[in-house]
């Protein structure tokens, strides 16, 4: 797939539109990183932002929503009373019943003429056809407009195919900016240069020098107040068919040749579309899925999953998945990737691990047989890469003992690091697609993703139950001990 190249309009004032404008994502984390960006000079000098939402408010009413429940999250540190001042000023209120085109034409009286128009939707997706008819019509879409759409987008391969095509009549490939915040993160981005500006790695990066790789995100925090969307949802589509697919794929693609959007998703589109699909009996043998019993974590004790506020007494929603995946292709046959991610875990924790190959053969008789190193690169909340190898104990005899290379990436480079947000939504304004996902690879992980959510469906078993502040089911350690493989933190 190729995407049109999209008109830069680099001088033209901005209306950033954001739909969800009163919701959780547009509070905790939209606004922050707008008011970021406006402190660091990163937004266009005459923008506007137009917060739009179901509730009848004014302007003042939106604003105090936003002291109250942005401002905590900008975080006492870094907010300049006056600076946020100047931001508010910025802000309109636009009360929209997203159904009724009378509501889009007033917005279309607010929004100024001839500027750029970014549509942020951070809504349910079952509302983003609806969304972009409405605009179309109220002939709020031109040509410099740009719609950001929040994931995840669909609940399967259908679901995303028919909003991919009602977005599309709309705008074209190049004006669809498909969000995944973990794209943003600087660390996600720092395993491009891992892999593509060091040469020491390439070599040794495919089977049968690697013996395994774990991605893990594992959080500590439970549902929440998002209970209703969470157990429609669960971990498989919220976390893995986006946040860990494209984690695996910068891992495993093959170099792209330039940074242009289109080579990078061409690359990761091939790893996508090389994922073996899981047959009933892999789904049985190569899936964990959990759900967090009462438990503790951080010493403070927590409620189990069912117990938590608009989950129903039956939910069979899962809040910890792992996975074994394979990906059919010359550079990672036979290479397991082991997938998992969970809520209410021991710690907050995102790492990739990639196991090297095991010693051929020991010349020395006295430490770990079987050992393999290991590049450990750890996402959040610290950002470092470990590289795992054995050394010599001091002392006459020669003994092996595991030791790690270090590098911590936060006292290397002491700047100020942009959280995920203010760095897409900076790329959403200045045209950059690098970090966003074209439609063809969104359609292959769902693609994936489809049989596992339908053979948990076909299933009568219940998510396995997990004690909260634990890693998971004990079916997970068992998932990677059958290839002798022990998670990171048991190692
Ligand atoms: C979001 C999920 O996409 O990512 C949340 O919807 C999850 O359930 C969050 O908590 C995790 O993001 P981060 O940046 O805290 O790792």
């Amino acid at each position: 797939m190729t995407t049109q190249t999209a008109p830069a309009s680099p001088d033209l004032p901005l209306d950033m539109i954001i739909f969800g404008g009163g919701g959780d994502l547009s509070a905790r984390k939209l606004l922050p990183a707008l008011y970021m960006a406006h402190v660091h000079g990163n937004l266009p000098a005459d923008t506007r932002i137009l917060a739009i939402g179901r509730r009848p408010w004014s302007r003042d009413e939106y604003l105090s929503f936003m002291e109250e429940h942005s401002k905590p999250f900008v975080g006492d540190k870094v907010i300049d009373a006056a600076a946020w001042d100047r931001f508010l000023a910025l802000f309109e209120y636009v009360q929209v019943d997203v159904g009724s085109g009378d509501d889009y034409a007033r917005l279309a009286q607010v929004s100024r003429p001839g500027v750029r128009r970014v549509f942020y939707l951070a809504t349910s997706p079952n509302l983003f056809t609806t969304i972009c008819d409405h605009l179309a019509s109220a002939g709020l879409v031109d040509e410099h407009s740009r719609v950001v759409l929040e994931k995840p987008l669909g609940s399967d391969l259908a679901s995303a195919q028919a909003i991919n095509t009602s977005v599309g009549t709309h705008f074209n490939e190049a004006q669809i900016y498909r969000i995944d915040h973990y794209l943003g993160k600087e660390t996600v981005q720092n395993l491009m240069v891992l892999r593509f500006g060091n040469a020491i790695f390439g070599p040794l990066w495919q089977a049968p020098y690697i013996k395994s790789v774990q991605i893990t995100v594992a959080e500590t925090v439970g549902v929440g107040s998002r209970a209703g969307f969470y157990d429609e949802t669960g971990a498989l589509r919220d976390m893995v068919q986006n946040h860990l697919l494209q984690l695996l794929c910068i891992v495993a693609m093959e170099p792209p040749v330039s940074l242009d959007p289109d080579a990078v998703r061409d690359e990761k589109l091939k790893v996508l579309r090389s994922l073996r699909r899981m047959t009933p009996e892999d789904i049985a043998h190569d899936t964990v899925r959990g759900q967090y019993t009462a438990g503790a974590v951080g010493g403070e004790p927590v409620k189990g999953y069912l117990q938590e506020d608009n989950v129903p007494a039956d939910s069979r929603a899962e809040t910890f998945v792992a996975l074994r995946v394979h990906i059919n292709n010359w550079r990672w046959a036979n290479v397991p990737f082991f997938l998992r991610t969970g809520k209410r875990m021991q710690k907050k924790v995102s790492e990739i691990v990639i196991e090297f190959a095991d010693l051929p053969f020991s010349i020395i008789p006295s430490g770990p047989r079987n050992y393999g190193n290991r590049l450990v690169i750890q996402l959040q909340p610290a950002e470092s890469i470990q590289l795992q190898m054995l050394a010599k104990e001091p002392g006459s005899g020669m003994h092996m003992l595991p030791v790690n290379l270090n590098l911590d990436l936060e006292q290397a480079f002491t700047e100020r690091r942009a959280e995920a947000y203010e760095r897409l939504l900076i790329d959403v304004v200045r045209g950059r697609l690098t970090h966003f996902m074209r439609r063809d690879e969104l359609e292959a992980a769902w693609a994936w993703a489809d049989p596992i959510l339908e053979g948990w469906k076909q299933s009568s078993d219940r998510p396995r139950g997990y004690t909260a502040g634990t890693f998971g089911p004990s079916a997970a350690t068992t998932l990677v001990a059958r290839e002798n493989i022990v998670w990171a933190e048991e190692s």
